[in-house]
């Protein structure tokens, strides 16, 4: 194993499993958030410094959709699609902090 530096600054993991039994994330619309954010980031012109990615579990099952921010490492549950621009505002705040930080 070999540890690798890269360029991204901000990840969003958002879980989009889909489990057979129980709940989970992908049939609340994490499939559709994970894309709308990930459209939004390219279009503009914010990825790689904001990624947006699709996880499996994050063990936030009932609680989901879940997500996780790196390298905040703060963990989001119960996001909805009408948190949309939430999420956008927030992870602009998220990446300009990191950007002050490298100052
Ligand atoms: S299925 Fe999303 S947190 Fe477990």
């Amino acid at each position: 194993m070999k540890e690798r530096e890269h360029s991204t600054e901000l990840q969003f993991f958002i879980c989009c499993n889909d489990k057979p039994k129980g709940e989970c994330c992908s049939p609340k619309g994490a499939l559709d958030l994970r894309s709308q954010l990930k459209d939004w980031a390219k279009q503009n012109n914010l990825h790689p410094k904001i990624r947006i990615t699709a996880s499996k579990c994050l063990g936030f099952c009932s609680e989901g959709i879940a997500a996780v921010m790196h390298p905040q490492n703060k963990t989001y549950v119960n996001i909805e699609g009408k948190h949309l621009d939430e999420i956008k505002k927030l992870l602009l705040e998220e990446s300009r902090k990191l950007e002050k930080e490298d100052d």
